[in-house]
């Protein structure tokens, strides 16, 4: 093969440079010790998380074991992808059959899985049509300009004047469309100018909804039927019905993101399953590929979807084979398995054990849904990172969001020796830190 030879002096070290690493390459897996795997993470990686010093090597159902192979409980779930545990035989199977025969065609071409994929997931949600992206962010996305769109094509928005309404302490990731409807500084200062046409109001109150509401441009209300990363906000009883209704009253689309809440999560299907309302688009995400491959989409009915016309919008991935797959196993495993079940049960003996057993002093509050659970810390007499770390010394992984909040939210496949005995974890843990 003809290779180009650098020509400046400068150009020739980082040349050699990068020769020198193919040749050494194969030590890379020599790091055994967490503190190097930590090491090296830090020195190579961005700092744009940070994690709790522990270096994982192996996932295994609710457990994960560092490269030490001490075992811990799995209180993350990788943010609410990891649903089924990790290595669903059932998944990690679909992963594997599917990459062996056609992984990424991209949607230039039909592909024999798409189809299926789509088919399954409108018929098990009701919808006529999915819109397949692959992060959270991007479904999200998908959603804001499906519903600029739809104003512009079928509410007679003025163009480049529709508007969308978000709550506070939203979440939806990191993209700049994502941070301009952001309320929290940690995540939008120093990146602005952000995008016009986005303006937020409290969450839970459908007062100022109704007020927003007014503004004939509005195309769409976007919210979390349970705010996650806020810390686990529960609304009041009666709120998303409320929405649905001041959403069909106003003529504006209800975006669901149930990309954290959803498949399962807080013990129904769907979180707006508890008070039987639908959204206008859906958007889904992390559990849908299963925790071992990012599937996500928007689902709506054609009035809405078809707004969209081809060459408008897409993704290179959206919507692969290797993806649809995967997705469908995690379908098929929420289903067969009952994991909403599982996870509604599971979810009461958490949230009753919490409520007897903990500390009213440090703990302000638990609250949940499901397996989508959080204690509230006092921060005068405790610090949430610091209960982390020492749950992690005592064989259970879970991350606080904010400086005191605490969010419990295990695989759905959790029994109830498991949770017993992880519950134990946390509650000497937490108690510990009584003056
Ligand atoms: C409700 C919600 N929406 C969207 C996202 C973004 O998903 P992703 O990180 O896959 O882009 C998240 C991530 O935590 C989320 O919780």
């Amino acid at each position: 093969m003809f290779t180009m030879l650098p020509s400046t002096n400068a150009s020739r070290i980082i040349y050699k440079k990068c020769l020198r690493i193919t040749k050494i390459s194969s030590s890379y897996s020599t790091v055994t010790s967490s503190k190097e795997v930590m090491d090296r993470e830090k020195k190579y990686a961005a700092h744009n998380y940070h994690p709790l010093p522990v270096a994982l090597s192996k996932g295994k159902g609710i457990f994960m074991w560092d490269v030490e192979g001490k075992q811990y409980f799995d209180y993350l779930s990788g943010y609410s992808a990891n649903n089924f545990g990790h290595c669903h035989p059932r998944i990690v199977k679909a992963l594997q059959d599917q990459s062996a025969v056609l992984h990424h065609t991209s949607r230039a071409f039909y592909s024999n899985v798409l189809g299926e994929f789509s088919k399954i997931i409108t018929e098990l949600f009701g919808y006529d049509k999915l819109l397949p992206m692959n992060t959270g962010v991007e479904a999200d996305e998908t959603a804001c300009k499906l519903s600029r769109k739809w104003g512009y094509k079928k509410k007679n928005i003025p163009k480049n004047k529709a508007k969308m309404i978000f709550a506070n302490d939203n979440f939806w990731g990191r993209s700049i469309a994502a941070i301009s409807a952001s309320t929290d500084p940690l995540s939008y200062e120093g990146y602005g100018p952000f995008l016009p046409g986005f303006s937020c109001i409290p969450y839970d109150d459908l007062t100022a909804l109704e007020k927003a509401f007014q503004d004939p441009n509005v195309c769409a209300f976007m919210v979390e039927p349970i705010q996650g990363e806020a810390g686990i906000k529960v609304p009041s009883e009666g709120y998303l019905k409320g929405v649905r209704a001041l959403c069909t009253k106003y003529n504006v689309l209800w975006i669901a993101d149930e990309i954290q809440t959803g498949l399962g999560r807080t013990g129904k299907r769907l979180a707006v399953d508890y008070e039987h309302v639908k959204p206008d688009i859906l958007v889904l995400g992390k559990a849908l590929g299963g925790g071992v491959y990012p599937v996500s989409g928007c689902l709506a009915n054609d009035d809405v979807m078809l707004v969209m016309e081809a060459g408008t919008h897409g993704s290179t991935f959206g919507g692969n084979p290797l993806g649809s797959k995967v997705a469908i196993a995690a379908l098929e495993t929420l289903e067969e398995e009952n994991l909403a079940d599982n996870a509604f049960k599971m979810g009461e003996i958490a949230r009753q054990t919490l409520r007897e057993k903990l500390n009213e002093e440090i703990v302000l509050e638990v609250r949940g849904k499901g397996l989508l659970n959080a204690v509230v810390i006092n921060g005068e007499l405790a610090d949430a990172w610091d209960i982390c770390l020492k749950m992690k010394e005592n064989g259970l992984l879970a991350k606080h969001t904010h400086d005191d909040i605490i969010r419990f939210a295990p695989p759905l496949i959790i029994n109830k020796d498991q949770l017993e005995e992880s519950m134990d974890i946390i509650v000497k843990t937490i108690n510990s830190f009584s003056k």
